[in-house]
């Protein structure tokens, strides 16, 4: 017990120190970043990512900004049981653009990059049972993602210290597809 409290506070400190020169999208417009987007690509140091990563599909969100800074999102994850399907809050923390969203043990999250328009490239930081770790996510308009997102990306994910073999490109699937493309 002692030991999961230590823990936790040194979690926060580590947080606070290794969050603070990432920086958030100047003038994040929350409207524009709504819509559809897919996951195209995800790096991350965590261990049961690095075990699933060859596993996993291309997922899809769809934001919807509300007032005041926060997004909800609605996450569609194929999977080998079917389409699993979420409804998450990211919560407004400090600036536009910078998030925490509890429900999937993400402490941080920055919309570094986008142009709203093709890509957004989303730092995050997250904890789960314990261990902590940094993800990087290249969201992309389409499934097919362009170089110019790619480059954005790749030339991000090493400046918070993840490397190209943690990193994974991820297969289109139709497990959520029918549903897809209902209007919203
Ligand atoms: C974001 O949502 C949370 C939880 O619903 C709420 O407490 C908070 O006030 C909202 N933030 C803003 C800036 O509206």
């Amino acid at each position: 017990m002692k030991s999961v409290l230590l823990g936790r506070v040194l979690a926060l400190l580590w947080v606070s120190v290794a969050c603070a020169d990432v920086l958030v999208q100047p003038g994040f417009q929350a409207k524009e970043f709504s819509g559809v987007w897919y996951m195209v690509s995800m790096v991350s140091d965590c261990k049961v990512f690095q075990e699933k990563k060859d596993h996993l599909l291309m997922s899809s969100a769809t934001v919807t900004a509300s007032a005041g800074g926060n997004l909800s999102v609605h996450m569609e994850v194929p999977g080998a049981e079917g389409c699993h399907q979420m409804d998450v809050e990211y919560l407004k923390v400090g600036s536009e653009g910078h998030f925490q969203v509890p429900a999937l043990g993400y402490m941080d999250v920055r919309v570094v990059n986008t142009d709203y328009r093709s890509f957004a490239v989303l730092y995050i930081y997250k904890e789960l049972e314990g261990v902590l770790s940094t993800m990087v996510q290249l969201y992309s308009r389409t499934p097919k993602v362009g170089p110019q997102a790619l480059r954005a990306f790749q030339d991000f994910y090493p400046t918070v210290g993840l490397q190209d073999d943690m990193m994974v490109l991820l297969p289109e699937s139709d497990a959520c597809s029918s549903r897809g493309k209902e209007a919203p």
